[in-house]
């Protein structure tokens, strides 16, 4: 098992990462104070890890109670958040609970919203199912539910005690679901770390074949890039700003499409073409880079085009609502080469028409 530590202070928290995390009561409930515990899934997780988890915790002397929320990023709204109230509120729990989350980025933000304005705040912890949560939403505090008018839009920044990657997990996932999660995996190495980059390329073959050491090694340089950043930036004020690269992009094809008919990763692949695109036409990079980048996303079974239906102004009406949006000015997190990233507020209306609509 590897251990990281996102360093916050007195906030601080560790993430581990490893097999069979699941079934290690001692571990599982050494950041747990309480005794009453409410366990918040949904209902495709429910089938394949609850029990194991219940149990788990039970094991080690925990009070247990469910809530089960239904599945897909079309119900992470304010009106699915209250399921998790009521069964809190039903189960009489008090400001001491805990809310363990146990599925993907979808359940993991909610849950840890919910923790965040429940009785003021009470404590959570992150089980991560899915490649994407594993390697960026369980880790580093952003919490929310969407809007019909903007993804995230309702949230806080509110930390976990701890988080459990219990890589074991990646077996249970559908492919498309891997892929979603490949896509943050890339940004990581496009924003960050070039030899990660290329590491992703040379090893794509026991990625995708789910070897043990090649999961464990890239999913812990993802979380020890995210704690980094986060340690330094937690609330986004600078760097932080850079995980969001694609992003910008990627909300509008969500927002646009209906929220679950692209998957939060593979709008956020098309994203981050767009993004290399608008480098390429600033100069910023070179055509080589491009090339590569658009490369590994379809090597990892990732669109590269954004959805042929969407024209500049079916992207414009989402992004100028979009939480990177300072001062009316749009901000574009933007490669400038393979390994580092930087801001731009200054990508003007045409190029960005020529951008989407060349595409
Ligand atoms: N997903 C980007 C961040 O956590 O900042």
């Amino acid at each position: 098992m590897k251990q990281l530590e996102v360093q916050l202070g007195d906030r601080s928290y560790p993430i581990y990462i490893g097999q069979q995390l699941f079934n290690d009561a001692e571990l599982l409930t050494r950041h747990i104070s309480s005794n009453k515990v409410m366990l918040v899934t949904n209902t495709l997780v429910e089938t394949l890890y609850l029990k194991q988890v219940k149990n788990t915790l039970e094991r080690a002397g925990k009070s247990v109670d469910v809530t089960v929320l239904p599945d897909g990023e079309s119900y992470k709204t304010l009106e699915t958040l209250n399921l998790i109230f009521d069964g809190l509120l039903q189960g009489i729990h008090g400001r001491d609970t805990c809310i363990v989350a146990l599925g993907g980025g979808v359940v993991g933000d909610m849950a840890g919203f919910a923790a965040s304005c429940y009785q003021r705040g009470v404590d959570f912890i992150q089980l991560p199912t899915t490649l994407l949560s594993q390697v960026d939403s369980s880790v580093g505090g952003k919490t929310a539910v969407n809007h019909p008018l903007g993804k995230n839009m309702i949230g806080a920044f509110y930390q976990p005690k701890a988080v459990y990657i219990d890589i074991d997990c990646l077996k249970t996932l559908a492919s498309e679901q891997f892929s979603a999660g490949m896509a943050e995996v890339i940004k990581y190495g496009i924003i960050w770390d070039r030899e990660f980059f290329d590491w992703l390329d040379s090893n794509h073959q026991t990625i995708v074949g789910l070897d043990n050491d090649a999961i464990t090694t890239m999913i812990a340089r993802c979380c020890e890039i995210k704690a980094e950043v986060v340690s330094s930036d937690e609330h986004e004020r600078g760097i932080r700003a850079l995980l969001n690269l694609g992003h910008t992009f990627g909300h509008a094809i969500e927002s646009e499409q209906g929220y679950g008919s692209w998957l939060h990763g593979e709008a956020v692949a098309a994203g981050m073409v767009l993004a290399a695109k608008t480098s390429l036409a600033l100069g910023l990079i070179e055509s080589e880079s491009l090339v590569n980048i658009q490369q590994l996303i379809s090597r990892y079974q990732l669109p590269i085009n954004a959805p042929s239906t969407m024209n500049y102004n079916s992207f414009i009406k989402h992004m100028v609502i979009d939480k990177k949006v300072i001062a009316g000015k749009l901000r574009f997190v933007l490669p400038t080469s393979i390994g580092s990233a930087e801001l731009y507020s200054d990508v003007t209306e045409d190029l960005l028409k020529q951008i989407i609509e060349c595409s």
